[in-house]
């Protein structure tokens, strides 16, 4: 007898996923990727998951997958989305909830990775790494003391937008760097500032005492384009931003404009708000920008541990049991 059917969107997700479920009377159906592999691109078209919001009752997707209402006003049998990652930024979680549809994700388990990213990203604006790699490959360029000359690392004023787990994550690294660390959150966190060291700001003035600025907060309607042309340009000219959250937190056309005039030092950013970035984007012309492909989970570890509990997540909802991390309010 075959089972009520589970959809996966991807089909290049840790085989931990397919095993697990292979353990359950259900049906497995898998999107097999035609073109790209990563991206909206990636994702299956609409009359797929028209066909998976009828039919099966769970799905694990990515965060290439949107799911807007429309979608979820399809569900009928569906009743639970596992999304493999911790961001849910792409599923209308207030629409689910009204559907009587959970939602899980995978937090906690990424947070080290990503301040990893965030933290090699600012060592590598501030010391142009990525620059004198392009320039050795060119070759020629050793007798030229007088540039790549960068900002030292220790004693700079970090500044942190959004201290949630990766946020604090990233302060304890800074903080054995030797940087200052300043942070601005939606809420205060006392208990941090005192057991590491750090200092609250509002955000403007995160914005215009940091050396390098980090944006790790949350993608909510409210925090789009927080970070706009009229908030980078309270950033000192020497300073950098850091973008390893979500695209839309920064307004792109703002941000470029700033590099072209030279409103600040440079940038190094992971998440684009067009994702996957253009190769020939005017961010792409500038050697001050470093720019990294959404990798902040992109670790053989954390990519099997977000995996363990994509797959738990489902199981768990399926089974009548709670989810290990429920995104649903
Ligand atoms: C997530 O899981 O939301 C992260 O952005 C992955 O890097």
């Amino acid at each position: 007898m075959v089972g009520p059917c589970v959809f996966i969107s991807r089909s290049n997700l840790p085989s931990i996923i397919y095993t697990e479920l292979n353990k359950l009377p259900v049906e497995i159906r898998m999107w097999k990727e035609t073109g790209p592999m990563w991206g909206k691109q990636a994702s299956p078209p609409r009359e797929v998951w028209i066909d998976v919001f009828k039919n099966c009752v769970g799905a694990i997707v990515t965060l290439g997958d949107v799911i807007d209402r429309s979608l979820l006003n399809e569900a009928e049998k569906l009743f639970v989305i596992s999304t493999y990652s911790v961001g849910v930024d792409h599923i209308d979680v207030k629409a689910a909830t009204e559907k009587g549809i959970y939602v899980t994700h995978t937090p906690e388990v990424l947070v080290e990775a990503v301040a990893d990213l965030a933290m090699g990203l600012l060592i590598a604006l501030g010391r142009k790494i990525v620059l004198g790699d392009r320039l050795v490959r060119i070759g020629g360029i050793y007798d030229k003391w007088g540039w790549l000359l960068g900002t030292e690392i220790h004693n700079a004023t970090l500044g942190i937008v959004g201290l949630g787990n990766i946020g604090t994550a990233l302060a304890r690294r800074a903080k054995a760097f030797d940087m200052k660390v300043i942070y601005w959150s939606r809420t205060r966190k006392p208990h941090i500032e005192f057991a590491l060291g750090i200092e609250y700001r509002p955000l403007e003035s995160v914005l215009s005492e940091s050396d390098f600025v980090v944006i790790t907060i949350a993608a909510t309607p409210e925090t789009r384009h927080l970070i706009n042309e009229e908030r980078i340009r309270l950033m000192k000219k020497t300073a950098y931003l850091i973008n390893v959250a979500r695209g839309d937190i920064v307004d792109t056309n703002a941000l470029v404009k700033a590099l072209k005039e030279g409103w600040i030092a440079g940038a190094a950013l992971d998440v684009f708000e067009e994702e996957p970035l253009p190769s020939t984007h005017e961010l792409t012309k500038f050697d001050n920008v470093v720019l990294t492909p959404h990798i902040g989970s992109a670790t053989y570890e954390t990519r099997e541990r977000m995996a363990e509990i994509a797959v738990r997540n489902l199981i768990n909802v399926l089974m009548g049991k709670r989810p290990l991390y429920l995104a649903n309010p």
